[in-house]
């Protein structure tokens, strides 16, 4: 019998609960062995639930019980879900966990004491939810060099953007609606300012280039600022705005930024909308390949879980190969990224492009769809000179990145 425990018994935690109940003849037929769920650490008491009787408030019975091989974290935050993994690896239990905050912050660090400790820690659902895309990367992608790797791994921020697009709505009115359809929290900063992306980003990265990146060092830009006009001016380009999440090299460089950016049709990434999220890998021998599906919620990204909870219980008494040395990969400073933008400015038609020409060279004119401004992308150039040129040329009602 495989005994497992969760800490944390939010949404992931009782979908995992659930996963590993509904699906039990099938885990015991992968694993010839029976799987239940022991313990489940949680703060609160759950009465008149179907798992009451598991419930612990202390840390310390999962820790020191032997029959515990694996652990499954879905506590979410930073502490005590590292002292706890930690411990739990330190004593010879596989963890597996959803936690991208404790992943970007310590996944290095938690991975080398799993090594040191012959156990696993498997972290599938800390990024794209049900998505299998941190093992595609760790096995499937290993003979290649990974040359970008840009996702919509927000959920919420999609679903807002997507019904910006579909029903002409500004950003605050879609996301009261999403707050009272339960699509986005209360509290909804760490998904509309790109925080949630930017620990999802600097996992992926960390992976892709095979060291450290410090989510600290991403460029973040959220959607904040996005406007029903800027959607307007997208349509009629025959473009979306998506909050594209992208790690990628440039010569010697690696470049990691969060931001929103036009895509058009052409792009895989057009098609994704609403909840959905989905990544594509750019390597040099593969080409692309893409990932989709639902990047959030309680079954799917639960079922990720189970799934490294199987995987643990497969490789006991072993360390699975992982591509992530700690040593740090420095990222390079975005200002010489290059990008093109799409610009509005104050301004009648003839003045705003006789002033892009002016201060930012060769540009794209663009449609008008608002009286009292208009718009123009620019060619390929650095964040740095945009930046510059944007300041000297003055006027400028917003920018927006385009791929
Ligand atoms: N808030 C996240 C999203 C949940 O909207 O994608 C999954 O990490």
């Amino acid at each position: 019998m495989i005994q497992v425990a969760i800490m944390g018994y939010g949404t992931v935690g009782s979908g995992v609960a659930e996963v590993i109940h509904t699906n039990r003849e099938g885990i015991k037929r992968e694993l010839k062995e029976d799987m239940e769920v022991k313990y489940i650490l949680d703060l609160r008491d759950f009465p008149g639930d179907p798992e009451e009787k598991k419930i612990v408030h202390d840390f310390d019975i999962i820790v020191n019980d032997p029959e515990i091989d694996i652990v499954v974290e879905t506590m979410g935050g930073v502490h005590p879900a590292y002292e706890f993994s930690k411990r739990a690896l330190e004593a010879g239990k596989s963890v597996c966990t959803s936690n991208k905050e404790l992943v970007a912050s310590c996944g290095a660090e938690l991975l080398e004491t799993a090594k040191e400790h012959n156990v696993n820690y498997f972290y599938e659902a800390s990024v794209g939810g049900g998505i299998p895309i941190i093992r595609p990367l760790n096995y499937a992608l290993t003979a290649e060099i990974i040359e970008e790797i840009t996702g919509i791994l927000n959920g919420t921020t999609n679903y807002i953007l997507t019904r910006m697009k579909n029903e002409g709505l500004d950003f605050a009115e879609v996301l009261k609606a999403a707050q009272d359809l339960g699509y986005a929290e209360k509290n909804p900063e760490a998904d509309v300012e790109g925080y949630d992306a930017c620990r999802k980003i600097a996992i992926l990265s960390s992976l892709a280039f095979c060291h450290q990146v410090d989510y600290k060092d991403i460029y973040t830009e959220g959607i904040t600022k996005i406007t029903a006009t800027d959607i307007k001016y997208a349509n009629v380009m025959g473009r979306s705005i998506k909050l594209l999440a992208s790690g990628r090299r440039d010569g010697k460089n690696v470049y990691a930024m969060v931001a929103p950016f036009m895509i058009d049709s052409q792009n895989p990434l057009y098609m994704v909308n609403d909840v959905y999220n989905g990544i594509l890998v750019r390597s040099n021998m593969l080409g692309e390949t893409m990932y989709y599906g639902k990047g959030a919620g309680k079954l799917p990204t639960a079922s990720a879980v189970v799934a490294d909870v199987i995987d643990a219980a497969r490789h006991k008494g072993t360390t699975a190969k992982f591509l992530w040395d700690k040593s740090k990969l420095q990222v390079a400073d975005i200002k010489h990224c290059k990008n093109r933008f799409f610009v509005r400015m104050e301004g009648s038609r003839e003045e705003v492009l006789a002033k892009g020409a002016a201060y930012f060279g060769a540009v794209e004119p663009v449609a008008s769809v608002v009286a009292g401004e208009a718009a123009f992308v620019t060619g390929e150039m650095e964040e740095a000179a945009f930046e510059e040129a944007a300041k000297k040329a003055g006027g400028i009602i917003g920018r927006i990145r385009v791929k």
